[in-house]
């Protein structure tokens, strides 16, 4: 939208003017608006803001409050924030949703666009930024109160250079004759926009883009047999859904993963496993059970097991070489039985004590560090279900299908057709139009 301009010609920033609207940012979760009027003021929580202070100002100012401390940011208004800000009249199409339409219809300064119903003026207000300056966009409302409204209120926001609302029944008058021909992309937000499929159709040009917004399945399927009944190919529907991250600075305890520490740690194990070993094998306790845990911690290790070994290895270099037959593990267990029977209990004595005094510095380096770091976090809810849309390409002359141009409504049951894609199967009206992708 950005109307007015954000710079002047000469490149000063544009100011506020009686009339303007205006953003009134308070915070991240209260976002107002109001029209400057000089006499008026903007009350809220942070305060009585006098609109004398805001006219004359550039738009993105702070302004104080006049009776506290409080202070809002007065904005320039954009589509984003007004469809932030605007005052339901209806359900509107959200920001996620008005990206995929405006991408996929294709839209860009000078398109023609027609839109039915208007509602609240959510989408239209997107639509109107991206045509600007050049493009139209023809919306129609059935509902008088809603297309009032509406009137007035893209009057207000200058868009009335680009929109023009009309109040009527499209599914039942269609669009005006004036329009048969024009449209470079057609968008329906109705509950039953089958009914006017064969009407966008009339006023589409040849290869012009349509979108279509339902929140049920069943409303897709209808919709999308009557796109396939009149020649619309590329037919597609698709569902978006938002999950927002924000950036923030979290403690997590990281373990600490240096690999000395790893294979230090992994020997200490091994070494345990081995101990344990020479401790049942001084009680009497089956020698064969040892050695089985001793290589079973080495399988565990995986790759670090033979790290494992070795460091073991290495700190009891005294001991024999190890058959060649043997696992790490199993060389580690019988180099100890071979050193146990050379040196008796007093080795068993040191070992423990070593043992022990390994096991604590195991225990003081594997102790998690605070760390702080920035994350990605997402918000703890993803938006769910708004709608489907349903974009599709209009057939090119001559190859309309079979329904050709009536607005009927399409048999066929409520059988969900696979929409077409790629192109294929344009234009013979049967149902192998479904056939695509
Ligand atoms: C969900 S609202 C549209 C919201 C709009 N897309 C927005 O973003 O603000 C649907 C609107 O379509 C209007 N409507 C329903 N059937 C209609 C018809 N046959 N012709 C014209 N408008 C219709 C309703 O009155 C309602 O205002």
């Amino acid at each position: 939208m950005d109307f007015p301009p954000r710079r002047d010609a000469d490149g000063t920033a544009c100011v506020i003017a009686e009339g303007d609207l205006v953003i009134v940012y308070e915070t991240f979760e209260s976002v107002g608006y109001t029209y400057a009027k000089a006499g008026d003021i903007h009350n809220s929580k942070f305060g009585a803001f006098h609109h004398k202070d805001i006219i004359g100002k550039p738009f993105g100012s702070k302004v104080y409050s006049r009776c506290s401390r409080g202070y809002v940011h007065v904005l320039l208004p954009t589509p984003e924030l007004w469809s932030q800000v605007l005052r339901h009249r209806t359900q509107i199409v959200q920001t996620l949703d008005i990206a995929m339409i405006n991408f996929h219809l294709h839209l860009k300064p000078g398109s023609v666009v027609l839109e039915s119903g208007t509602g609240s003026g959510s989408l239209s207000t997107s639509i109107a930024r991206t045509i600007a300056p050049t493009g139209r966009l023809h919306t129609f409302e059935f509902n008088q109160h809603r297309a009032d409204v509406g009137t007035e209120e893209f009057e207000r926001n200058r868009l009335a250079d680009i929109i023009t609302l009309e109040c009527r029944d499209v599914c039942v008058a269609g669009f005006p004759d004036l329009l048969d021909g024009t449209a470079d992309a057609v968008f329906l937000d109705l509950p039953s926009p089958w009914l006017a499929v064969a009407h966008a159709a009339k006023a589409m040009k040849p290869d012009a883009r349509f979108c279509s917004y339902s929140p049920c399945m069943e409303q897709v399927q209808r919709t999308c047999l009557a796109l396939e009944e009149l020649g619309f190919h590329s037919i597609r529907t698709v569902e978006a859904r938002l999950k927002t991250y924000e950036p923030k600075r979290v403690q997590m305890d990281v373990p600490r993963f240096e690999p000395k520490v790893g294979v230090a740690a992994r020997g200490l194990r091994t070494r345990s496993y081995g101990r344990q070993a020479q401790k049942e094998g001084a009680t009497g306790i089956s020698q064969e059970a040892a050695a089985a845990s001793s290589s079973a911690a080495g399988a565990d290790e995986g790759g670090g097991a033979a790290a494992a070994g070795e460091a073991v290895v290495k700190e009891e270099d005294k001991a024999p070489p190890a058959s060649t037959e043997c696992g790490a593990g199993q060389e580690e267990t019988e180099g100890r039985g071979t050193k146990r029977e050379r040196e008796g209990g007093t080795d068993e004595q040191q070992g423990e004590a070593q043992e022990q005094e390994e096991q604590e510095e195991a225990t003081r380096e594997a102790d998690p560090v605070p760390v702080v770091q920035l994350c990605a976090r997402s918000y703890p809810s993803m938006r769910g279900h708004t709608a489907f849309l349903t974009f599709a390409t209009s057939p090119i002359a001559g190859e309309a299908g079979a329904g050709g141009g009536a607005a009927s409504e399409p048999s066929g049951g409520g059988a969900a057709s696979e929409p077409s894609g790629g192109g294929a199967d344009v234009g013979d009206g049967s149902s192998s139009a479904a056939k695509g992708e």
